[in-house]
């Protein structure tokens, strides 16, 4: 019981709705929270309704009471796992066992796919078999957990092969006979199985035949109960299939719902007021010039696009800036917040208020700024992280690690954000759609 009572009160903050209230005038930008009691919300199955609806693919968000994890202090662990095997891949020195000794808490079990965790349920076979995947731009693998399969985790729906009359084991298979895959996600996760090749139905109207896929036999982790990933880098199959353009909107919270269109209906049902150059160079790297809080600016130095250092990633929570940057914004924001107490460090967040008591609460907005001053002003919610303890708050940006580390814009700081990855055209819209379309 007291574990339940705990869960109901740790779910009461967890929908604690941060909203934009009123904002000053230029020179005091400032934003409330405002402490309005959010509903108490349960864990529910995986979203009803099936995949290929006009309304596109939907996308969910499970950090909170369904995820397997639910901790935030967990959440930024395996967050930081990703960053850190993000940066190994990106710095060409991806080694395995440079990734299992990433000093993983033996009690934190997951993968690093599970920080950052939106879900979409797209169709497999003929007749149609949904289902829910987790969403990442920052993988290359689009894989399904399939029969045969000996260590598929029990509650996942797995794919059957022989049940679509238009499976083949074959027919996508270039070069021919290469017929096995591995994917590792850091530290030590991984999916690992044979390619199948089948029809997949993102839409009503999206359905490509022929698509490869890797039909996973012993995936060795939970994967957040889903049954597979569709990955969204620029080298992988999802995107020489799918036409290089897509749109997603990450949900603000649990039970609300996103969107990921992918071509026409990406262009059409996006819309986006600003546009950015994007270099997809298998992480989807942009040209972030600045951040301001308050009336702050602080600039980040450019690098692009000879030595991008920007990539945007749906899969990683917390954005990461250079240390410097990160060190001037952390103190800049302090001093706004001079009024509340200090709280001990969360992991990766080091800048924390105790908010117990404050009714409404004044935070500094935040703005990115990018090249031909395209300025993303973020909602209040993205700009706080809340911690493991219900009333402690903090700001949700981190240092990066080493200067060659990338900078990455996470998840957290998207949300209710239109963002349309146009590769065809090297650029990426953002709109302020708040997942409404
Ligand atoms: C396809 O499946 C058949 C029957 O299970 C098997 O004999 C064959 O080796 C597989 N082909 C490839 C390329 O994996
Ligand atoms: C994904 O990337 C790895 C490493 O570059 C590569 O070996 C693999 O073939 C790629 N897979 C797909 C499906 O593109």
């Amino acid at each position: 019981m007291a574990i339940r009572s705990f869960l109901c009160y740790f779910l009461v903050f967890l929908f604690w709705h941060l909203n934009e209230l009123r904002v000053y005038g230029a020179k005091e930008v400032i934003n409330h929270l405002n402490a309005s009691p959010p509903p108490v919300s349960k864990c529910s199955a995986s979203p009803h309704g099936f995949a290929g609806g006009s309304q596109g693919l939907r996308v969910t968000y499970k950090g909170g009471p369904c995820s397997p994890l639910g901790n935030p202090r967990q959440i930024l662990i395996l967050d930081q796992s990703r960053v850190d095997s993000i940066n190994s891949f990106n710095s060409k020195t991806y080694v395995l066992s440079d990734l299992k000794a990433t000093n993983l808490d033996s009690s934190i079990k997951g993968s690093p796919l599970d920080a950052g965790v939106f879900f979409v349920q797209v169709g497999f076979g003929t007749p149609q078999q949904n289902f829910d995947l987790l969403l990442d731009t920052g993988s290359n693998t689009t894989w399904v957990q399939s029969k045969p399969c000996s260590t598929c985790k029990n509650g996942n729906k797995i794919f059957h092969p022989s049940a679509s009359s238009t499976f083949s084991n074959h027919s996508c298979i270039i070069p021919p006979g290469e017929s096995h895959y591995k994917i590792y996600y850091g530290d030590h996760s991984y999916s690992e199985g044979y390619y199948g090749c089948d029809t997949i139905t993102m839409s009503r109207t999206l359905v490509y035949p022929n698509f490869r896929f890797g039909c996973g036999q012993n995936p060795n982790e939970k994967f957040s109960g889903a049954s597979g990933v569709l990955g969204l880098t620029s080298d992988g199959d999802a995107m020489k299939s799918f036409g290089k353009i897509f749109c997603y909107c990450l949900p603000p919270k649990e039970h609300s719902q996103g969107y990921l269109h992918f071509e026409r209906d990406a262009q059409s049902k996006c819309r986006t007021d600003k546009s950015i150059r994007l270099l997809a160079k298998r992480y989807y790297f942009v040209n972030l010039i600045g951040i301001s809080v308050g009336h702050i600016r602080l600039e980040i130095s450019s690098s692009f696009p000879s030595h991008p250092s920007t990539i945007i990633d749906s899969g990683t929570v917390i954005t990461r800036l250079p240390s410097s940057i990160y060190t001037q914004l952390s103190s800049s924001f302090n001093k706004f917040m001079s009024q509340y107490p200090p709280a001990k460090a969360v992991e990766t967040l080091d800048t924390c208020y105790n908010l117990e008591g404050f009714k409404n609460p004044t935070i500094p907005q935040v703005v990115l700024h990018f090249e031909n001053s395209n300025d993303i002003t973020l909602d209040t919610d993205t700009v706080l992280y809340k911690g493991d303890e219900d009333t402690v708050f903090c700001l949700a940006f981190a240092a990066k690690g080493k200067q060659s580390d990338l900078n990455i814009i996470g998840s957290h700081q998207q949300r209710k954000l239109n963002i349309l990855y146009d590769l065809q055209n090297g650029k990426l819209g953002f709109g302020m759609g708040n997942c409404n379309h």
